[in-house]
């Protein structure tokens, strides 16, 4: 479908970091299976975001830089979640943009959640990400999900440099293809008239 939007969000603050290599990558990947589509990248090493803002419950304005990334993750109808596993968890500026996003920005929307590790973690933060922080934003994390280990040695260039690199643009190729039927899939969820997120803003 020509029309999708995606907006991929890369989860660590650190300048140059692997997750913004791995957000590029995805994204041309994104650009290249679906050629009129729309794909934002926030990347929270450049994006400062401010750690919650009151306003977002009394009313006042928040920060410009927040109200821009609402607008680009509200825009989307799939999203991609790259997330370093930093002492087996998510980083704390992820973790703040679930808390930031109480609008719907996220809500019923197709996520799929990649993992990036230096070595060969990655699976605590994405047991992390699919447990907590989807109550309130209803983020709907598809089945398939992609861990990089030894993220520094692949997804560098064009071409794959090893099996293991060759394998893992395999998969990420995999979840991105199956994110775009999703994305389809959930436009019909959302646009149903079921959805009654006045009278039931947040999860049990
Ligand atoms: C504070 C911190 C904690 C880390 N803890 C882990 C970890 O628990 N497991 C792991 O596989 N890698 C860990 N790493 C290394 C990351 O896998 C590595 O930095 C990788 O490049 C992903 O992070 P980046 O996107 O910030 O570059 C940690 C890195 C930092 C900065």
């Amino acid at each position: 479908m020509s029309d999708l939007r995606f907006a991929l969000l890369s989860g660590s603050t650190r300048t140059g970091s692997q997750s913004g290599k791995v957000t590029r990558f995805a994204a041309a990947r994104l650009t290249a299976r679906h050629a009129d589509a729309l794909v934002d990248v926030v990347d929270l090493a450049t994006t400062p975001i401010e750690s919650w803002h009151e306003g977002l419950w009394n009313g006042q304005p928040t920060s410009p830089v927040w109200q821009a990334t609402s607008a680009t993750l509200a825009a989307a109808d799939a999203l991609v979640v790259v997330a370093p596993e930093w002492n087996g968890m998510a980083p704390p500026a992820l973790m703040n943009i679930f808390l930031m996003a109480s609008k719907g920005e996220l809500a019923h929307k197709p996520a799929l959640l990649v993992a990036v590790s230096a070595a060969v973690g990655g699976a605590y933060v994405i047991a992390e990400l699919r447990v907590f922080g989807a109550k309130n934003t209803q983020i709907v994390y598809i089945p398939e999900h992609v861990v990089i280990r030894d993220v520094k040695n692949v997804l560098n260039g064009p071409e794959p440099a090893s099996d293991a690199d060759e394998r893992v643009r395999a998969r990420l190729d995999y979840g991105l293809g199956l994110l775009g039927a999703y994305a389809v899939a959930l436009r019909g969820v959302r646009g149903s008239g079921l959805l009654d997120r006045k009278t039931f803003p947040n999860g049990m």
